[in-house]
Formats: structure tokens, C-alpha cells, sequence
């Protein structure tokens, strides 16, 4: 195993102008997606103030992104067990039971509470929830809308019911808003939350670096796609919640895990950026993967085959495209019939054709790529973080729930149910007085220091997504991983003069501090597990790796790691 993180120092918080406005609230979400929608709607109406923040528009986030649908034991023949013990495999071990628990239980009627809220949902025949599976999943229990379209459907019913609301004075929404760092009560690492530093892109009073006060923060601010070079990610998935914990000291946990989707349309040699996801529900449905010669890629692979859970398909393909010197695989979900599948996968059918083929006709060109972090900020089974007054729900998020690999379509659900667990915490503990009253300070101190620097110039950003996607890609070796590890810290000790502070240095340094973090995790855990593949351990090693992984900063800027062996 790798010695300690000798190396790995990280800064408190990123160079950035001092804060030049200031505003409060009793809680400030940040994040629009399902968890930070549901969390502010429902906070909304028990708290006096509350002030939501996203990084662009309200429906830009990975949300509206999500084609395949929302897990959740919604047929009478199927069972929260059932549910929980799908998830508990996916996660291979080091799943969280009690979070599992909280999750397939009060998924089912927190769904029911979305479609009262307005989200229209696909039914059937008989108007009842259509349900379809997807890989890893023993029952159809999965949810959709507009076909593949479901997270756009519940984004728009979030943000329809935000509008009914939106004159409310006990609601501001503020749309441009990058969080910077978190504002803490003191400078020492791990003290309490007290806001946090964003920077807006607006006209008058909130313009340019600002400092909010709040009781309570609540990161929803999803995943960290952009850190590899292909994603299905959208471009705003930089990590910045996680990053901005993780410089304040909160504990991050299984960070390690990426999950890579298997079936992510191939647009070529050298793609970079957020590529279109080819929903697994296409397999769903009866599509199977084959390779050029027409061969299926899962027959015989294990009894699920093309509905295997995610590593495992996977992996057969990197197997596939390593032993047969290719980049892509293919999906043939010809055999569908092109009404059958413009009907129920029209974006995806859209994304295609516009791309010059037709998946009634074609073969679809598929290779894995980067799709869901499975760790990112611990918290508890009520959303609390290790710091206090920092709770955290979503991707962003460790609950606990995916352990080494998310099931399929648990994403959706898990933002729901842990942040209405959240938006029932936050007022209990207001009235328990345990949440003071944060007041503005004349001067707004931000935590720790800002050491001129602690910058990455935007111009650096594919070198750190070539870097993780090297050596804490899908495939990772000792060699590989300390590879990276050096490339990213030569990147974190290029000379202070390098970046200005502003938007783009802040997203590219906040995937260099969580590429530092991840690739250190990734390095120690000597085994295969999950997402990815370690080619120089190529099995799954329960004896040693029975572990779950985490990393807070210390006082003195190292990191440090701890590790906790599940039961
Ligand atoms: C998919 O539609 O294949 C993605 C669903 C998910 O990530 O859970």
C-alpha cells in the first residue's frame, strides 16, 4: 500500500476577493436538483427564512439529466426487502444497512408525495405507475417519465411548485451563484458552519463575492463528473460543494468509488466533456451489447447477463475493448423496432439521429464513462455532516446508501428521502434551540487562510481530467495511480502567479483537490471492488478490504486518512 499522504497538502479555502456584500437566512441550501428543491420546498414551510442558492439556472444540474427513472418498491408484488437486498449487493459489502433501510422504505411514499406535487410519471393501461427494471434489479421497479426523460419531469415539477411560491418572503432564490468556501466560526478546521462565500453573477446588491450567514448550510451541489475527461455529466458537476467541505474539514468518505456507466454513446476518439448516456432501461427493454463481430458481450457472464448490475457490464466491456484493441462496444436494441423505441426513449433516440445514426437500423456505439460519485461528504442518517451546522444530501453526499456502487436509479431517490430526513432535522433542532441565530459579523471572516497559490488555472482543467482518467479511471494500477498522484501534485506546486481568482480557477482547483483526495484513496485500496478495476488486484479482497475509507483535512493541512471496517 502506498505510504502516507506525504505529499497531499490541501489549502482551507481558495483565493478569492473578500466578501463585498453580505446577506443571512435560517437555512441556505445550495443546489437545485432534486435533493436541494425538495430540501428548500419543504424547509420552506417550517423555518422563516430560507435562501437557495444554485450555481447557474435552476435546472442545469444532473438532475434534468437522469433518462433512466427513480428505484422504489412501488409494485404490490415487490417489497422495500426486496429493494434493500438488490441495493445491498450493488454496494458489494459496504453499504450502510440503516441508510439502505431509510431509503427503500420511505422511497415508495416519498415518490407518491412528488406526484402529488405535480410530477407526471409514464402509467399504464390501468393508471398506475409504469414500472420497467434496470441492472442489478431483481423486480421492475423503476419509475419514468416522458419515456427517458424522467429527472427533466421531476425538475420541472420542483421548479413549478418553487414558482407557485416564489413571492413568498420566507423563500429567495439566487440563480449564478458559485459557492467559493464555507464560512466557519473560527479559523480551526472542523469548527461549526456558520454560511458560506458565493460568488454571484447578478446586478446590485448581491454582485461578485458575498458572504451568506445561516443556522444551517445544506449542500446538494451534486456530483464531480468533470474531473475525468469523459462524463455524463453535465458541465456545472465540478465538485464544488465536496471541495469546499472537504478545505473545511468535514469528513469525505468513499470517494474512491466512481461508478462508470457502461453504456455512454462513443463520439470518438478524444471526446472530452459530457457525453450522451444511453439509458440502461434501453437494456431494460431487451437490448443487448455485442462486440463488432456480433458476439454477445454479458452471455455466460453472470445470470442477470446484459441486466448485470453496472461494474459488472462494465468491466466486460473495458475486458471486451482490452483483449480486442478497441474503444467501443456496441448495443443493438434494433430487434425494439423504431416505434416502440421513439415512443419510449425519444431523447435518446433524438440524441442519436442527430448524430447521423438510427438505433432501429444501427448498431449504437457504446463505451464506459464516468456517470455518479458514490461517496462525497459523510453524513448521518439525518443528513448531518461531521461539522457542525453542515448537513449534505445528493450526489455531493455519503449517506451510506451506495457503499461501493450505486444501484441503478437509487440516485433520485436517495436525494429525495435524505433531504426531506433533512428538511425534518433542521426545524426540530431550531426549536431545540441547538441551531443558534447566526448574526452578520461587522467584518466577514472567511475560514482558514488564503495562501496565494492555492489557485489552478482554468487552462490546466484536461490535465487533471487526463490525469484521473489515467490512474483513477475505470482500470487503476499502482503504476497508473502513482502517475497521477505526481501529475496532480505538480499541479497543486505550480507557482502562485499562475491563476486569477474567478469562477473557472475555482471549479479547476476544486477538481484538483478532489482528484488529490480520490487518487490517494484509490491507491490505497488494493483490491477490485465497485466501479473500477485494479489491474494488479484483480480480486475482491474481503479480509483486508472490508473497509470503508475516509479523509479530513487536519489543522496543519495534510490529510488524513481513517479507515472503518464494516460489520
Ligand atoms: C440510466 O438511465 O441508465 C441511468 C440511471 C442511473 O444512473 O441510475
Amino acid at each position: 500500500m502506498p505510504s502516507a499522504p506525504d505529499r497531499v497538502h490541501l489549502p482551507r479555502a481558495l483565493s478569492a476577493p473578500a466578501p463585498g456584500w453580505t446577506t443571512s437566512a435560517d437555512v441556505i441550501v445550495v443546489g437545485s436538483g432534486i435533493a436541494g428543491l425538495t430540501c428548500a420546498l419543504r424547509l420552506r414551510e417550517q423555518v422563516d427564512r430560507v435562501l437557495l442558492v444554485t450555481k447557474t439556472v435552476l435546472d442545469e444540474g444532473s438532475t434534468a439529466w437522469a433518462q433512466g427513472g427513480i428505484a422504489a418498491a412501488l409494485h404490490p408484488e415487490d417489497s422495500p426487502a426486496e429493494h434493500l437486498e438488490d441495493t445491498l449487493v450493488a454496494g458489494v459489502g459496504l453499504c450502510d444497512r440503516e441508510a439502505v433501510e431509510a431509503l427503500v422504505t420511505e422511497g415508495p411514499p416519498r415518490v407518491h408525495e412528488l406526484v402529488a406535487l405535480g410530477a407526471e410519471f409514464d402509467l399504464d393501461a390501468e393508471g398506475e405507475i409504469k414500472l420497467t427494471r434496470e441492472g442489478g434489479h431483481h423486480r421492475d421497479r423503476i419509475a419514468h417519465a416522458g419515456g427517458d426523460a424522467t429527472g427533466r419531469e421531476i425538475s420541472r415539477a420542483l421548479i413549478a411548485a418553487l414558482h407557485r411560491v416564489i413571492d413568498d418572503p420566507g423563500i429567495e432564490v439566487v440563480e449564478h451563484a458559485l459557492v467559493v468556501d464555507l464560512l466557519q466560526n473560527d479559523a480551526a478546521a472542523g469548527s461549526p458552519v456558520s454560511g458560506v462565500t458565493l460568488h454571484v453573477i447578478g446586478e446590485g446588491q448581491l454582485d461578485g463575492v458575498g458572504a451568506a450567514y445561516a443556522r444551517a448550510v445544506v449542500l446538494a451541489t451534486g456530483g464531480l463528473g468533470q474531473i475525468y475527461t469523459s462524463t455524463t455529466n453535465p458541465p456545472v458537476a465540478t465538485g464544488d460543494g465536496m471541495a469546499a467541505a472537504l478545505r473545511a474539514g468535514a469528513r469525505i468518505t468513499d470517494l474512491e468509488f466512481i461508478q462508470f456507466h457502461p453504456t455512454v454513446l462513443f463520439l470518438g476518439e478524444g471526446s472530452t466533456g459530457q457525453q450522451p448516456l444511453i439509458s440502461e432501461a434501453v437494456r431494460g427493454e431487451g437490448a443487448f451489447l455485442v462486440d463488432a463481430d456480433g458476439r454477445r458481450i454479458m452471455e455466460g457472464r453472470h445470470p442477470l447477463e446484459d441486466l448485470a448490475p453496472r461494474d459488472v457490464v462494465a468491466r466486460a466491456i473495458l475486458e471486451t475493448m482490452r483483449e480486442q484493441a478497441t474503444d467501443h462496444v456496441f448495443l443493438d436494441a434494433r430487434h425494439l423496432g423504431g416505434d416502440f423505441l421513439a415512443t419510449r426513449f425519444p431523447s435518446i433516440v433524438a440524441s442519436c439521429r442527430s448524430l447521423g445514426f438510427d438505433p432501429a437500423r444501427d448498431l449504437i456505439p457504446v463505451a464506459p464513462a464516468q456517470h455518479y460519485a458514490s461517496g462525497g461528504v459523510e453524513t448521518d442518517l439525518r443528513g448531518r455532516s461531521s461539522l457542525p451546522g453542515l448537513y449534505a444530501c445528493g450526489e455531493c453526499s455519503c449517506t451510506g446508501v451506495h457503499g461501493a456502487n450505486r444501484l441503478a436509479s437509487n440516485s433520485l431517490l436517495e436525494g429525495l428521502v435524505f433531504a426531506s430526513r433533512i428538511a425534518a432535522d433542521i426545524p426540530a433542532r431550531i426549536a431545540a434551540g441547538e441551531l443558534p441565530e447566526v448574526g452578520i459579523p461587522s467584518s466577514p471572516t472567511r475560514a482558514g487562510d488564503t495562501s496565494p497559490g492555492a489557485l489552478l488555472d482554468h487552462s490546466q482543467r484536461l490535465t487533471v481530467q487526463r490525469a484521473m482518467t489515467l490512474g483513477s479511471g475505470p482500470v487503476r494500477s499502482a503504476t497508473s495511480g502513482a502517475a497521477t498522484a505526481t501529475a496532480l501534485a505538480d499541479l497543486a506546486s505550480l507557482p502562485p502567479s499562475t491563476a486569477e481568482p474567478g469562477p473557472k480557477s475555482w471549479e479547476t482547483t476544486n477538481l484538483l483537490h478532489l482528484g488529490l483526495v480520490l487518487t490517494e484513496l484509490a491507491r490505497r485500496r488494493e483490491e477490485t471492488r465497485g466501479g473500477h478495476v485494479r489491474s494488479d488486484f484483480p480480486d475482491r479482497d474481503d479480509a483486508r478490504w472490508l473497509v470503508r475509507q475516509s479523509v479530513t483535512v487536519a489543522p496543519d493541512r495534510s490529510l488524513t486518512v481513517t479507515e472503518r471496517t464494516m460489520p
